[in-house]
């Protein structure tokens, strides 16, 4: 049985007094729960102090992206060992924003996806097609490729500190959702493909949240979804009601 993983993804939201007010409520409220994993990713410049703010709880904290080199003459970016370093357990690599409005390909993010296990971290890979692919049924090949190219070279001992999280383009933040049905079939197909790159095992283990406009209103009808094992929530996730919504509808 796969415990459900819960992480909210700010995005460039919030600012330092209103990202500690949202933290110290989902600390007191769901800081101590262990029947559900649960994570925040703040904006870089705030890690350290949510990190702080959420010591000792168990809620961990990541970042939403990570440089593909480990150190040097790289202006803007932050490496996976800084974001260690400052207490990050995690780190969210190839979200659609990324790959759609930055143009990462699946070589970049795979670069990122190896440096940032390498530096201890876990990561959430995101994959996820756009509404065109997925009316030219293309849903499958782009999801596919986009899950074996991003873990090209991954060893499987490294697996235990992955999660696939699903987010189909055109569900984010437009507050049109994917069925369940259209979940459980995405995340079935991935679960397969990645069976086929790790064997059965760990393919079992594999956690696969889904994203993309997910709300309390619709969160239980989506966690309980066949082989749907968490959610990576955007816009729900900066507010402590609605985060705190989804989190109690399982
Ligand atoms: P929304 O929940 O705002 O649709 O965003 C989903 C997402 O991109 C999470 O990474």
């Amino acid at each position: 049985m796969r415990k459900k993983y819960i992480a909210g993804n700010w995005k460039m939201n919030l600012e330092r007094k209103s990202a500690l007010a949202l933290v110290s409520v989902l600390r007191e409220r769901a800081g101590a729960r262990e029947d559900v994993d649960i994570a925040v990713f703040p904006p870089c410049v705030y890690l350290a102090e949510v990190v702080r703010a959420l010591e000792g709880s168990n809620i961990k904290v990541g970042a939403q992206n990570c440089c593909d080199q480990p150190a040097g003459a790289f202006t803007g970016e932050i490496s996976a060992a800084m974001l260690a370093d400052v207490g990050a357990d995690a780190v969210i690599l190839g979200h659609s924003e990324r790959r759609h409005v930055y143009n990462e390909g699946d070589e970049l993010i795979n670069a990122k996806v190896r440096i940032a296990l390498a530096a201890g971290l876990e990561v959430i890979l995101c994959v996820g097609e756009t509404l065109e692919e997925r009316n030219g049924k293309l849903t499958e090949k782009v999801i596919g490729r986009q899950l074996t190219a991003g873990l090209a070279l991954v060893a499987a001992r490294e697996l235990g500190r992955l999660t696939v999280a699903y987010e189909p383009v055109w569900a984010i933040g437009t507050g049109l959702n994917a069925t369940p049905a259209q979940a459980s079939a995405a995340h079935a197909y991935l679960r397969g493909v990645f069976a086929g790159m790790y064997q059965e095992a760990p393919a079992e283990r594999l956690r696969i949240q889904y994203g993309g406009s997910v709300k309390p209103q619709n969160a239980r009808e989506i966690l309980s979804a066949n082989d749907v094992d968490g959610c990576l929530v955007g816009g729900a996730s900066i507010q402590a009601e609605s985060f705190l919504g989804i989190l109690e509808s399982r």
